[in-house]
């Protein structure tokens, strides 16, 4: 039996019913929300829903998108082979992290219901079990399993509020169910326990750190996807081969600077970059979460957070706003590539055009 999530107002329920019919009736989108990131959903199973997906997201097809259900049972139940399990790599982890911002490769079995413009033509399926109350109960509501990429439009940062949705997607879709801020900021991580060693094919939610510990000995060696791609490799991680994570002004990214202050007046020199030409956001994290930066070519500063946790729930969001309030370029203060530190930086390093290592100055 699926295990409902309690909604216990009326108009979310309501609101909930109107969009699963959709969903069940039509070939429309939803965007909804997650504990990671808000996302666009269709049917899995129909081609028809993947495609109005990838238009309204402007997505290149060879892409491929995560599938979202609302139980075990209902992966098993819609998706896999009656005598089939989960593979057994991925039981420790799975009773650890599910419900959670965690995706699973499985492999697609024959007779598969799954849609091909799902998993671009790969053997594999992406598969995951979203812990947000919404989420859930839409997708049991609907009994469809949901394809759903982050409901962004391509290339631009994650959406984690659903005025974020509103603004790259306007018009595209019929719906987006509010469900305020989303916890955890960054996407799911991703990955493969088919391959050995197993993968990370995308650092998110769940930390290396915390697979490791729950994985035991098959996950121990666990190895981190190359984060650039050649031309011709289908897509195995996002980010790869596409620009992604990128508001409208050029984000400069500072690493292993102990006094960020310093390096960024330093930049500022160096480069001549001054505010008559530029309008300049700073956003500020860990070395930077006392003080502020004094410098009158500075427009407006944020912080980011003081732990990794509050960096990640912050980053899309800050990007998103700063780049609103109409600045040239964001300087971005990095930190530790540890815990929920390597989600942060992989997104970071791929929404910048440039790295400024403190090392080098
Ligand atoms: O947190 C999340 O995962 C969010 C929310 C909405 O659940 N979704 C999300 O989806 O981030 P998307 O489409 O933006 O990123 C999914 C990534 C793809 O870019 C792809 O690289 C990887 O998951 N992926 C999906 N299927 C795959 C497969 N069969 N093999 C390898 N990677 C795959
Ligand atoms: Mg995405």
């Amino acid at each position: 039996n699926d295990l409902l999530p309690v909604i216990t107002d009326k108009e979310t329920e309501d609101n909930l019913n109107i969009a699963a019919a959709e969903l069940v009736n039509t070939d429309n989108v939803v965007a909804f929300p997650t504990e990671t990131v808000y996302g666009l959903g269709g049917s899995g199973l129909r081609d028809e829903s993947v495609k109005a997906i990838y238009k309204a997201k402007n997505r290149p097809s060879d892409n491929p998108l995560i599938i979202h259900v609302s139980s075990i049972d209902q992966l098993k139940r819609k998706l896999l082979p009656e005598d089939v399990d989960i593979p057994i790599v991925y039981k420790d982890i799975l009773e650890r992290f599910w419900p959670g911002p965690l995706t699973i490769l499985l492999p697609i079995y024959p007779g598969s219901p799954v849609s091909k413009l799902v998993t671009a033509n790969q053997n594999t399926f992406a598969v995951r079990l979203p812990s947000h109350p919404v989420a859930r109960a839409l997708i049991a509501m609907s009994d469809t399993p949901l394809a759903a990429p982050s409901a962004n439009a391509s290339t631009r940062p994650s959406p984690t509020l659903a005025s974020h949705v509103y603004h790259d997607l306007q018009g595209k879709l019929p719906y987006i169910l509010d469900g305020g801020a989303c916890e955890v900021g960054v996407e799911s991580t991703v990955i493969d326990g088919l391959v050995k060693p197993p993968m990370i094919l995308r650092p998110g939610g769940v930390s290396v750190e915390d697979i490791k510990l729950a994985g035991g000995e098959a996950w121990k060696d666990v190895i981190l996807a190359k984060k650039t791609a050649g031309k011709l490799e289908p897509v195995r991680t996002p980010g790869m081969k596409y620009r992604h994570y990128s508001p409208t002004a050029k984000v400069v990214l500072f690493i292993n600077c102990k006094d960020g202050v310093d390096a960024i007046h330093k930049y500022l020199q160096t480069e001549n970059i001054n505010s008559k030409e530029t309008k300049i956001a700073l956003l500020r994290s860990i070395n930077f979460s006392t003080k502020d930066v004094i410098d009158s070519n500075i427009y407006l500063q944020r912080d980011l957070g003081s732990t990794g946790q509050q960096v990640s729930h912050n980053l899309f969001a800050l990007l998103r706003e700063v780049d609103e309030l109409g600045v040239d370029l964001i300087l971005a203060e990095g930190i530790d590539e540890t815990d929920e530190g390597l989600a942060v930086m992989n997104r970071l390093s791929k929404a910048a055009i440039q790295v400024i290592d403190g090392i080098d100055i």
